[in-house]
């Protein structure tokens, strides 16, 4: 669901005088997602230029030679040009794991987490995934429309240019589709690019209990051939944990999936360990939060394209003093991507620089591996890397411009937002009416 809308993206934008580029480019013969010392790869140009035209990159290179390019030279009157004043600029984030389509924040449950509740024990009380089921299914279409375009409006502003967007709040074969038609509403005026998912096994609903199976049977035979039949997803997912759904149901659901040709990826690993290897088969695009993760996976795991994509919005605003170990995994070679996870029980943050700075300062990860991993490998996470996740030419014109002298400082400075100006398919975003919920 690409978006060459709203507006014109035709007009030319050249942005000269970039303090440090980061194209992203890469340095490997090898296709696939970055892994290991790939991640730290940036690509780096000092003093450099980009050239867009009709929302595509056209050429990458210093501004010296910008400059002296005739066809530069001969348009520069029609040409917008942006002095970008020595900052930086990077490829548009690519956040690949959202779950926007909620109407109102879990405030109770934030209570209560300060009070010492842990997620199970919020879940048990009634809180949790299924305390939002009650405001989607009651919603209309464009009031869930209106609150996932103020996140994607918000996104834009802190980087984000393409962003996945899960259902998963309404959990009924009505409410999911209603979902997933907002996500398309909402992405068909929005300048980036949405790529929307299926979470109808986010977990099974009360109405269900006790009765899983038929819930999965009502995901495998009507929520997801309907889903595919009216184009309204491209990924399933499945949350795939002690109080969500089993890896055999996962494997049910995954193989329903496959049948009607989505992609699948799954929440893996957040609250307990799952075997990842029964579903490896699959070739899903991501597993995703991976706190637990059993030390004989991983091996397998490096092996494949399967990004493991690490949430720590989730880990920090859950309270949690741990974060996902992602040097293990890094090290081993697996393919590691960011994202935020927003959502209103574990994760209400848009900002990827704030899942960035959370991966740098508890999990390890340099401000280079939390770039590529938030642009690049997020883009292979989605299936979007021929077009996303790098500065060069051919690719769309999604960059953002951020207004510090170094690319370390894009994770190094936490809760504001250092974000001047981003372009999404060659278009700038504009500053939100409403806030980002
Ligand atoms: O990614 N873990 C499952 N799903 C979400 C949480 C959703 C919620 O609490 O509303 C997550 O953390
Ligand atoms: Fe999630």
């Amino acid at each position: 669901m690409s978006s060459a809308k709203v507006q014109n993206s035709n007009r030319p934008f050249l942005l000269a005088n970039i303090g440090q580029l980061l194209t992203l480019r890469s340095e490997s013969p090898l296709p696939g997602p970055r892994r290991g010392r790939e991640l730290k790869q940036l690509g780096i140009i000092e003093d450099a230029s980009v050239l867009c035209m009709g929302g595509k990159i056209v050429s990458v290179g210093t501004t010296r030679n910008a400059l002296r390019d005739p066809w530069i030279r001969k348009n520069r009157k029609t040409i917008t040009e942006i002095d970008c004043t020595g900052k930086v600029v990077v490829p548009g984030f690519v956040d690949s794991h959202t779950h926007p389509v909620f109407i109102d924040p879990r405030l109770t449950d934030f209570e209560k987490r300060i009070q010492g509740a842990s997620y199970e024990e919020i879940a048990a009380a009634g809180g949790g995934i299924r305390s939002s089921l009650d405001g989607v299914r009651k919603a209309a279409k464009r009031e869930l429309a209106a609150r996932v375009r103020a996140a994607l409006e918000g996104m834009a502003v802190h980087g984000t240019t393409t962003v996945e967007a899960k259902s998963g709040y309404g959990l009924t074969v009505k409410s999911e589709l209603k979902s997933l038609e907002a996500i398309k509403d909402a992405a068909a005026s929005w300048p980036g690019t949405v790529i929307p998912t299926l979470l109808g096994a986010h977990v099974v609903p009360k109405e269900f209990r006790a009765r899983s199976r038929k819930y999965v049977d009502l995901i495998c035979n009507q929520m997801i051939p309907q889903a595919a039949r009216r184009k309204l997803a491209q990924f399933v997912d499945v949350f795939c944990d002690q109080g969500a759904f089993t890896a055999e149901e996962a494997e049910q659901i995954f193989a329903a999936a496959d049948n009607h040709g989505l992609s699948v990826r799954a929440h893996m690993g957040q609250l307990s360990e799952t075997s990842l290897w029964p579903l490896l088969r699959f070739h899903p695009a991501s597993f995703d939060h991976m706190d637990h993760v059993n030390q004989d996976d991983i091996p397998q795991l490096a092996k494949c394209d399967t990004v493991a994509t690490f949430v720590p919005g989730a880990n920090y605003f859950l309270g949690w003093k741990e974060f996902p170990d992602a040097r293990r995994l890094i090290d081993a070679g697996v393919a590691v991507a960011l994202a935020t996870d927003y959502n209103p029980g574990t994760s209400p943050t848009i900002s990827m620089p704030m899942a960035m700075s959370l991966a740098c300062t508890h999990m390890k990860m340099s401000p280079a591996e939390a770039i590529a991993a938030a642009t690049i490998n997020g883009a292979h996470a989605l299936g979007v890397a021929d077009r996303k996740g790098s500065v060069e030419a051919g690719k769309d014109a999604d960059l953002a411009l951020f207004a510090v002298a170094d690319y370390r400082e894009i994770a190094y400075w936490f809760g504001v937002n250092r974000c001047e100006l981003t372009l999404l398919n060659g278009i700038p975003a504009e500053r939100p009416r409403t806030a980002a919920r």
